[in-house]
């Protein structure tokens, strides 16, 4: 009997798995799925449907806790690395904690890394990376440079990277805020730039960039200008001149 196999069927079938978000087919270690499912944040939501088992664990209160006994960045690194409650760990290769020079006045706060940050442990540094390089590069700003006046500090809302670069949620983003502030602080920047709505939701509790872009806000003690995300002005090179007007008032209020 012939073989449904052939190479067309091969291809769709290989094709069927890349859109199912199957685009790694080998990890450095193998992942056990059964123990996953052990983890403490699955039984924290088991047992809100058994209140009065068990002892609700808030993932939020245990990260301001943890946050706060970090007295440097590597601290607050390890700290975030041994964080057990958010799901995005098991499934990331490496945590992506910042990028750039920790004495800069700007501090850039994107989304979540993708699948090259991911893979390089770095913030930006696929196609939307070399597009926030050029763009800071446009007011002689740069992630490399020695001197703090002429760099940059970047970091993400979130360290690890969401399955199929899907959305960060909600539940996500609150707990892992307690460890962006932190970060914040530590860097002490004088603005900070929130780059795109999921930035802008979890800094400013809004979303809406094309409202929000332009204008420099003061909300937890700091100035923070949204900006459109560049993988969003990838997609949409008409916004590039928003971009550019952003960067100015930018450039203008470092003097
Ligand atoms: N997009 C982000 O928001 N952050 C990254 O690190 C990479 C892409």
């Amino acid at each position: 009997m012939e073989s449904d196999v052939n190479w067309h069927n091969a291809r769709a079938l290989l094709e069927w798995q890349l859109e199912m978000g199957v685009n790694e087919n080998i990890l450095d270690a193998p992942i056990d799925r059964f123990a996953l499912d052990t983890s403490p944040y699955k039984t924290v939501k088991r047992e809100t449907t058994n209140p009065g088992m068990a002892p609700k664990i808030d993932p939020v209160a245990i990260a301001q806790k943890m946050s706060q006994n970090a007295s440097s960045l590597d601290e607050l690194r390890s700290i975030i690395g041994a964080f057990e409650y958010c799901e995005l760990k098991q499934g990331a290769r490496n945590l992506v904690f910042s990028d750039g020079n920790p004495k800069a006045s700007v501090m850039i706060v994107g989304e979540a890394p993708g699948r090259e940050e991911d893979q390089r442990g770095k913030p930006f540094v696929g196609r939307a990376g070399q597009m926030l390089d050029k763009m800071f590069s446009a007011i002689s700003l740069d992630r490399g440079a020695q001197d703090a006046t002429k760099s940059i500090y970047i970091t993400n809302v979130l360290p690890w990277r969401p399955p199929q670069n899907r959305d960060p949620d909600l539940e996500e983003i609150a707990m892992m805020f307690p460890f962006l502030q932190k970060h914040i602080s530590m860097i002490n920047p004088s603005v900070v730039i929130a780059m795109g709505n999921i930035a802008c939701q979890a800094l400013l509790s809004e979303k809406g960039i094309s409202k929000l872009r332009g204008r420099i806000l003061h909300r937890h003690n700091l100035d923070i200008l949204p900006m459109y995300h560049p993988a969003y002005l990838l997609r949409n090179p008409s916004a590039k001149k928003h971009a550019w007007a952003d960067l100015l008032t930018l450039k203008k209020k470092l003097g």
